[in-house]
């Protein structure tokens, strides 16, 4: 089991928004969360994803309880784990493609400039977009963005990698080759992917679909 969640529960200024979400996601599972605006999903997304903590109800992640953890574990624990990919990709625009996709190797920390380089271009041409190492972000086309957006969530090998509307802002055609993306990776490396969308082709081809309606999960 990669993650498991049990009876999570988050309110915001005394709003109850999680109210008690639980559930399990095997390793190499594709999982889409669905559900109507406000009802959560970025909230549950936030909180399995180690960027915010619930007010009650457990979080585990590859064996790890995230509770246990101090702050500045977390963190260690959230850069080696998990990858995450959002609907607006955050990506920096003084820095070329290419750097934007080793950020996150520099900060871990635990590999040199070179072979940093070497992996963030083997995974560049993985996702087809290795002519444009030396782009910078305003470059790029939507898709192409968000295809660095990948490749940087990607770059420390995350066992986890949480996405929210990656395909949101992305034409037919794009969003299509982004899902297809999430599956051959979770085929080829065993990564397990959380996603929240709207997108009715990712929710159907979803090995999981999880729908949440006013803080709660209805159906599995
Ligand atoms: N930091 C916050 N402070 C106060 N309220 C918040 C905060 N984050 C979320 N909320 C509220 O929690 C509710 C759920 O928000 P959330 O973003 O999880 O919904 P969602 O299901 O992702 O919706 P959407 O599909 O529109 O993205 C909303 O009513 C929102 O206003
Ligand atoms: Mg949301």
């Amino acid at each position: 089991m990669m993650i498991e969640a049990i009876n999570l529960t988050k309110s915001y200024n005394n709003v109850p928004i999680l109210k008690g979400v639980s559930l399990t996601i095997n390793k190499g599972e594709v999982v889409a969360i669905v559900g109507p605006s406000g009802a959560g999903k970025s909230t549950l997304l936030q909180l399995l994803g180690t960027l915010d903590s619930p007010d009650s109800g457990e979080v585990r992640i590859n064996g790890q309880l995230l509770t246990a953890l101090k702050d500045n574990q977390l963190s260690a624990f959230r850069n080696t784990n998990i990858g995450f990919v959002f609907q607006f990709h955050h990506l920096l625009p003084e820095f070329t493609a290419l750097e934007n996709v080793c950020l996150p190797a520099y900060i871990k920390g635990s590999l040199s400039q070179a072979e940093i380089t070497a992996q963030a271009i083997e995974l560049m041409r993985y996702l087809g977009i290795e002519s444009r190492v030396s782009h910078k972000p305003s470059q790029l086309s939507g898709g192409e963005q968000q295809r660095v957006a990948v490749a940087r969530a990607l770059i420390n090998k995350p066992a986890v990698i949480f996405a929210d509307e990656p395909s949101g802002n992305l034409d037919t055609q794009h969003a299509h080759e982004l899902h297809e993306l999430f599956f051959k990776l979770s085929k080829d490396f065993e990564q397990t992917f959380v996603i929240v969308t709207h997108n009715n082709e990712l929710a159907k081809m979803a090995n999981k679909l999880f729908v949440m309606r006013d803080g709660k999960l209805v159906n599995e």
